[in-house]
């Protein structure tokens, strides 16, 4: 049985033991494939960095020493520039992940409204605490520091799909029929939510023709939309626009201050295929 989460008495991850295993041969020719489609999307290969780790965590479940080695490998990169940026990214899992990471939303906006409540009750129910895995290896516990879901407070994920206004029992059921092996629906998405190695493919680049399933924006989403088009609110111009009619699109703004509809436009630094200047 795997260790998920396993920890020595000073609180530090073990590596688990395949994680430095080399690849079977059949295994890292499929990698080398899909690696070679992910590197050719971008104008310079070190830029397939996050794609490629999401790559290794949907054949080994998280991040391996292997998978760093992997990358690093491929994109001419040390193995300390992979490290650094597995480890800055929460979606990059260090220690065996389990088949499901629900995450409980508990910033301020659902911590008020109940995240607090339902971590402190999901956390109890099964007995781990954040990014701790239950001992079947099927639930990956983590606090998330917004879904990017605040019109559905209080919101929990799993595996990045959305559950809408939660309660402690609807979450520990939805746990429960995880572990269970059930099909669950998302409130918005996919019609189930996918295991954690299938999600990180998709998050690699490989699509799994399952984006224009279900509901996308819902009725709180979409409710400021509804109000501006009954009241013919619309928004201001934006720079350009502005330039056209006698800037009054940036009326009223400090000098060198954009309006919230400007985009900056940054020139690119780099050409196609160019080395990135010294010192970037
Ligand atoms: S505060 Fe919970 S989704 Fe934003």
């Amino acid at each position: 049985m795997e260790h998920y989460g396993l920890q020595t008495a000073a609180g530090h991850l073990t590596v688990a033991a395949e994680s430095k295993e080399p690849y079977a041969d059949d295994v890292l020719a499929q990698l080398h494939d899909d690696a070679e489609q992910v590197v050719a999307r971008y104008p310079q290969k070190r830029s397939a960095l996050l794609p490629l780790l999401h790559l290794v965590q949907s054949v080994d479940g998280y991040v391996t020493g292997r998978g760093i080695d992997f990358c690093a490998e491929v994109l001419d990169l040390t193995t300390a520039e992979v490290s650094g940026v597995a480890t800055f990214y929460t979606q990059y899992k260090r220690h065996p992940n389990g088949e499901f990471t629900v995450g409980v939303c508990t910033n301020t906006l659902c911590a008020i409204m109940g995240g607090d409540q339902i971590w402190d009750e999901v956390s109890e129910h099964l007995g781990i605490g954040h990014d701790e895995t239950t001992a079947d290896g099927k639930i990956t516990l983590e606090r998330v520091e917004c879904n990017a879901a605040c019109d559905y407070a209080p919101v929990v994920m799993a595996n990045w799909e959305f559950f809408d206004n939660q309660t402690p029992d609807s979450t520990k059921q939805l746990v429960d029929d995880l572990r269970a092996g059930k099909d669950v629906a998302p409130t918005r998405g996919a019609a189930k939510v996918c295991s954690f190695k299938q999600v990180s493919r998709v998050l690699a680049g490989f699509h799994d023709g399952l984006a224009d399933e279900g509901v996308g924006a819902g009725p709180s989403s979409l409710r400021g939309l509804e109000l501006a088009k009954d009241r013919n609110w619309t928004a201001p111009n934006g720079k350009h626009a502005a330039k056209a009619d006698g800037d009054a699109g940036t009326a009223g703004l400090a000098p060198g201050r954009s309006s919230s509809t400007d985009t900056p436009s940054n020139d690119a630094d780099e050409q196609a295929g160019s080395k990135p200047a010294e010192g970037k």
